[in-house]
């Protein structure tokens, strides 16, 4: 198998409303591909179609090196699909769930035991393996409906908006489990997400689908290039015993582009290069200049989708996405503030 995915032209239409226009895309081997789109805006519909379950209008496509047309047995037998809605039965245990869709699989007895209790170690759920699944939390359900998606070692997984309306911990721990699958297994993902955070934190590349068209695909940091030029890194400081002396040596700094003052203590500082962080963090503890708060403010995956439709995504995106505080370059990136 060479490539995951290819796609040639896909298209799904609804009556008047084309839901998949016309996308091409090549997902690699290997590869966790994410597609970041706004409600609506045809992520289920194409992956879908993907799956075998929805038939394309115009186009065609390969995963797993078969044609989803012409061998759709094939490309069911390769594939895994964590879907949005969660299809397990509530008065079976976790186990006994996963022993049913083993047999759907036609798995053997002996292999399906230790695959189970392989991937119920993998999602930290052994404890309840034997607890009736109506019992579970969602984000303890959803580790069950990833797994039961895993049974059959697919050589590519499908997950539409694995941590949809998750905690903020069964989140974490999602995500977690997705790139531990992607490099214990080397299992080829494809995922859809809303969530800008979690398309950057996750993916090798990401496809911005709108409208049911791509209209961006790159790797997150080329993306976020496009907006934010090359290695541009904007802080957010805060120095309680703030020096003109300070701030005179910032901006005399090679890499520091502009030092703004917002307050006595407050500073907003865009600078370029791969060490810029670290050397407005060494010009300010040089002169023992105290820093209360210190937040990186990167071009968000966000603010490339407001730059290229001229849309902003739903409101309900940026308040799912947490501000981080002090730590640098090597950390988390902050995605909630925009950078202008
Ligand atoms: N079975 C269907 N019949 C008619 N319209 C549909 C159907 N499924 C999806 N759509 C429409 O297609 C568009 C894309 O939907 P969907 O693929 O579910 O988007 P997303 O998953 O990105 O939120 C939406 O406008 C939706 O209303
Ligand atoms: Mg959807």
């Amino acid at each position: 198998m060479v490539e995951a995915i290819v796609t040639r032209n896909l298209t799904k239409k609804f009556k008047d409303l084309v839901a998949v226009d016309h996308v091409n895309i090549d997902v690699k081997k290997g590869e966790i591909f994410g597609l970041l789109g706004p409600n609506g805006a045809g992520k289920t519909t194409l992956i879908r179609m993907l799956c075998t379950l929805l038939a394309p209008t115009e186009g065609t496509a390969k995963v797993a090196g078969y044609d989803i047309i012409k061998e759709d047995g094939k490309v069911r037998e390769h594939i895994g699909l964590v879907s949005e809605k969660m299809i397990m039965y509530d008065r079976l245990t976790a186990v006994e769930n996963l022993k049913l869709f083993g047999k759907l699989y036609n798995i053997p007895k002996d292999t399906l035991e230790k695959r189970t209790h392989k991937l119920l170690k993998l999602v930290h759920m052994e404890k309840w393996a034997k607890s009736q699944i109506g019992t579970y939390s969602t984000g303890m359900k959803q580790r069950i409906n990833i797994i039961r998606a895993l049974l059959s070692v697919p050589d590519v997984l499908f997950m539409d908006e694995p941590t949809l309306g998750l905690d903020p911990q069964s989140t974490t721990e999602i995500r977690e489990f997705i790139k531990r699958i992607n490099i214990e297994n080397e299992t080829s993902i494809i995922l859809t997400t809303h969530m800008m955070v979690e398309a950057d934190m996750l993916c090798d590349r990401v496809g911005i689908i709108d409208r049911g068209k791509i209209v961006a695909l790159d790797t997150p940091r080329s993306l976020k290039r496009i907006i934010g030029g090359e290695d541009v890194a904007s802080v957010d400081i805060e120095i309680p015993n703030l020096t003109n002396e300070m701030l005179e040596a910032l901006r005399n700094q090679p890499t520091i582009v502009s030092v703004v003052r917002e307050n006595e203590t407050h500073l907003l500082i865009r600078a370029k290069g791969e060490d810029a962080f670290d050397d407005i963090i060494d010009t300010i503890r040089a002169r023992n200049g105290k820093i209360a708060f210190v937040k990186s403010l990167e071009p968000s995956l966000e603010d490339v989708f407001l730059h290229i439709t001229g849309r902003e995504m739903r409101a309900e995106v940026s308040s799912k996405v947490k501000s981080f505080q002090g730590g640098g370059r090597h950390g988390p990136p902050a995605l909630s503030r925009r950078v202008r």
